[in-house]
């Protein structure tokens, strides 16, 4: 119990220790004055051709944003679950860079994916936050997320450092040192503390814990968030829940849409408006709206009730709406009296494919 710092699970101290993480993971990467973003690890690291990411649960939603922020850059940039990465169905090259995101450094199935890059002949990277794991010496480079030890099974702080890494590699990568994007990671760990301090979501959890299932849906940036918000749930809590691109409700979804369902929106940036209007479509089925928001005006008339957030920008708001999501699962789970630290069936890294 020491180790929890008087928190009740590691899971809540972790998600309490994102700030410090995220300040860890900047640290001397991204300067305000000089206006540039150096990861020393990827120094002489030279993209040429396009970019393939595999990863396995939380860190493929990692990689899916870091694919999205990639291909903003005019990267070309595909993403893949690393158990259906074959390295020989698929063009690669000499110029191909093969990124795996792996918190752990262990997990089987993206060791065989970047084996398998390797064989191909591709340059490889290791996205990860344990120093010298499999990862790290199977790579020709390693990029180290910094986010200290994580106990609870349920990925939370290793996620935000992910993110704010595959951030300042888009950077890296194109080589485009965009002064917002710098200022904007400087400030994000004062504001995701300030969704620590000020969330309102335990109350949610509590109005929600006995919902049939938990629907959570969201656009751009936003997409692999809902679906990172909906496996935070399943893993802690034991409950039904779904994670959507917004724009697929209605190819499908939508029939398991009820007044027993509440629908998580995240509603933030420039899709906002569009979002609304799949948060419409819920809303006139009578299911419950909870939507994540740093545009509470634009939403407030529509929503059963709103979790603000800080703007900061289209890129990495998402990051902190991503925050509010992680606290409403602990929420929810502690409730339900679940075993938070260590869910049933699951393991922290798993090293069987
Ligand atoms: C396990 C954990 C997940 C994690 C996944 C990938 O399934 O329970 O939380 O996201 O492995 O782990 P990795 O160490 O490769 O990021």
């Amino acid at each position: 119990d020491a180790g929890k710092s008087g928190y009740d699970h590691y899971m809540l101290k972790e998600i309490n220790e994102q700030p410090l993480a995220l300040r860890q993971c900047l640290r001397e990467r991204v300067s305000e004055l000089e206006r540039t973003i150096t990861v020393d690890e990827l120094a002489d690291l030279e993209r040429r051709g396009p970019v393939q990411f595999v990863a396995c649960g939380t860190s493929y939603h990692a990689a899916l944003y870091g694919a999205r922020l990639l291909r903003e850059q005019g990267i070309p940039a595909q993403c893949f679950l690393a158990s259906e990465y074959d390295a020989r169905s698929i063009p690669i090259t000499d110029e191909t860079l093969v990124v795996g995101v792996t918190q752990s450094g262990e997990t089987a199935d993206t060791m065989s994916a970047l084996r398998g890059a390797n064989q191909a002949g591709a340059t490889t990277l290791a996205l990860t936050n344990v120093v010298g794991s499999s990862a790290a010496r199977e790579c020709n480079y390693v990029m180290y997320i910094r986010a200290g030890p994580e106990i609870g099974v349920a990925a939370t702080k290793t996620f935000v450092s992910q993110q704010a890494a595959l951030a300042m590699l888009s950077g890296v990568l194109s080589e485009t040192h965009s002064s917002e994007l710098i200022r904007r990671l400087r400030r994000l760990p004062d504001q995701l503390q300030q969704v620590l301090d000020e969330s309102a979501v335990r109350e949610i959890a509590s109005t929600y814990v006995d919902a049939d299932a938990y629907f959570f849906i969201g656009r751009g940036y936003n997409a692999p968030v809902a679906l990172e918000g909906a496996l935070k749930m399943k893993e802690i809590t034991y409950k039904h829940a779904e994670g959507f691109a917004a724009g697929e409700l209605k190819h499908g979804p939508l029939a398991l849409v009820t007044e027993e369902t509440p629908v998580f929106a995240l509603i933030t940036g420039p899709n906002a408006a569009k979002t609304l209007g799949n948060v419409k479509e819920v809303e006139a089925r009578g299911a419950p709206v909870i939507a994540v928001t740093d545009q509470p005006e634009l939403v407030e008339q529509y929503a059963t009730h709103v979790l603000e957030v800080p703007a900061a920008g289209r890129r990495l708001t998402p990051i902190l709406a991503n925050v509010q999501l992680q606290l409403l699962s602990y929420w929810v789970a502690n409730e339900l009296g679940r075993s938070i630290d260590k869910p049933r069936n699951l393991a922290k890294s798993v090293t069987v494919e």
